[in-house]
């Protein structure tokens, strides 16, 4: 298999082939993620929650991600590493250049995820590209925000579907590579990703996107409590993790996931 790019991700975008995104942990799942043929594996820092078994993404430390991140680096070879930056990381301009190059420079990240479009985030994303570190931008439902919108809630809803738009063409104009867009109605998944031309990653943000990203614990079935809608058991039936996460490549990549029913209106 080819080594995955940014240029070879955006190349997709303009062939309309869906790219697979996934988060792993470790580096065992890695290899699993590289053998099923994933575009894009990343550590999220969604491994507070499903790993540390916190309440939110937010107690999770640079040295935390720096350290999952370099195990999942050992279980990759042609699958692009994104990493995420943690809540507060990106504070100011300098804080996220030292942290990207923790994450890519020592870590073995190709690429860092940020979440947001305030001003300092849209200076950050850009500092870091004109240092040859690719950003992947994250709106919408952006988890480290979730004292601010008061619970995880689908964001983006009537009027606020205009502002997520232009927060959409901000960071694509501040250089981000890819978007990931979270938890928005799949209508305004379709606007953002017709919008925009680097790739729009959906999760919870409808079928339209360039492509999907899912927890890998959901889409085993494995994380605690009630399944998200937007996700998928795909362990369900099948034998394997193996099995499961190449049923996932499958249909993302011809459109069978996500239906309608993993989306909100
Ligand atoms: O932390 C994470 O896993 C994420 C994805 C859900 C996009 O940010
Ligand atoms: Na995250």
């Amino acid at each position: 298999r080819k080594p995955v790019t940014v240029p070879g991700l955006h190349a997709m975008k303009a062939e309309g082939r869906k790219i697979v995104m996934l988060t792993a942990y470790d580096a065992s799942f890695a290899a699993q993620v590289e053998h099923a043929g994933v575009d894009i594996a990343l550590v999220g820092d969604s491994l507070g929650m499903v790993v540390q078994g916190q309440r939110s993404t937010l107690p999770v430390t640079l040295e935390q991600m720096v350290y999952h991140t370099t195990m999942v680096a050992r279980g990759l070879s042609a699958t692009l590493l994104a990493a995420d930056m943690p809540f507060m990381a990106d504070r100011d301009v300098s804080y996220a250049l030292e942290a990207g190059a923790r994450l890519v420079g020592e870590a073995g990240a190709a690429m860092v995820k940020i979440e947001g479009a305030a001003p300092h985030i849209l200076e950050s994303i850009h500092a870091l590209t004109e240092r040859a570190i690719p950003v992947c931008a994250h709106l919408g439902l952006t988890p480290q925000s979730v004292h601010k919108f008061g619970g995880y809630k689908v964001q983006g809803r009537a009027d606020a579907a205009e502002r997520v738009l232009s927060e959409a063409l901000a960071v694509q104009q501040a250089g981000a590579s890819i978007l990931v867009l979270e938890g928005v109605p799949s209508p305004l998944g379709e606007r953002v990703t017709r919008a925009l031309d680097i790739p729009v990653i959906g999760i919870g943000a409808g079928p339209q996107c360039d492509g999907q990203v899912l927890v890998v614990y959901d889409m085993l079935g494995i994380t605690p409590g009630k399944r998200p809608k937007f996700s998928k058991d795909f362990l369900a039936g099948r034998g394997s993790v193996g099995e499961a996460i190449a049923a996932y490549v499958a249909d993302v990549r011809s459109g069978a996931f996500p239906s309608a029913e993993h989306g909100y209106n």
